[in-house]
């Protein structure tokens, strides 16, 4: 575990631990608030983030960041991250071994950030961060608190964009999310 950024930032952009380091052109690390209350994570980088080096930078992104302007959250306040660092190819999901070896880079994160809230993107990120127990379908939309961070699950922003009804649960979590990020402590 590395305590400061620039440390963990060189480590992760030299890492080959895994196979996904020999397409990538860039390693997504993270970007956002370092001191963020919430961390949103999502499942590893597209195209467009492998070729900027950063998160949610496609399709999916501009759908996100939507979202976020309907909402009221400032995306420069939150703190965006992916279970994955580097891009798996042809966007398919990362493999067991890949999320295993990388998963690290993603506690350290959470340690650096300190989130009060974590919202999760997907069933990639749900049953990487929570355990294979949990389903989307079932999960999302619901506080789950563990070791004193509130957990939030929800559709993965591309899932929107393959079905238009998923949205109406989305924005309805991002409000709770909202309402949660607003309270004072
Ligand atoms: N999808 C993800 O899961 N993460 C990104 O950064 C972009 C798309």
């Amino acid at each position: 575990m590395y305590d400061n950024w620039l440390e963990l930032d060189e480590c992760v952009k030299n890492c080959k631990k895994c196979d996904l380091c020999k397409e990538r052109k860039n390693v997504v690390l993270g970007d956002g608030n370092i001191n963020a209350k919430v961390m949103f994570i999502g499942e590893g980088p597209g195209a467009d983030e492998d070729e900027q080096g950063l998160p949610f930078v496609g399709k999916a992104g501009q759908l996100m960041n939507d979202a976020f302007k309907a909402i009221g959250i400032d995306r420069k306040e939150v703190y965006i991250a992916n279970i994955v660092k580097c891009r798996p190819p042809k966007n398919r999901n990362p493999y067991e071994k890949e999320i295993k070896e990388c998963l690290d880079y993603l506690r350290n994160q959470v340690i650096l950030v300190k989130p009060e809230i974590i919202v999760l993107l997907g069933s990639v990120a749900l049953t990487s961060i929570l355990g294979k127990e949990y389903t989307i379908t079932s999960a999302r939309g619901k506080w789950i608190e563990k070791k004193g961070i509130k957990y939030i699950p929800t559709f993965h922003p591309a899932a929107l964009l393959r079905d238009d009804s998923k949205k109406i649960s989305f924005y309805k979590d991002l409000k709770m999310v909202k309402k949660e990020m607003d309270k004072e402590n």
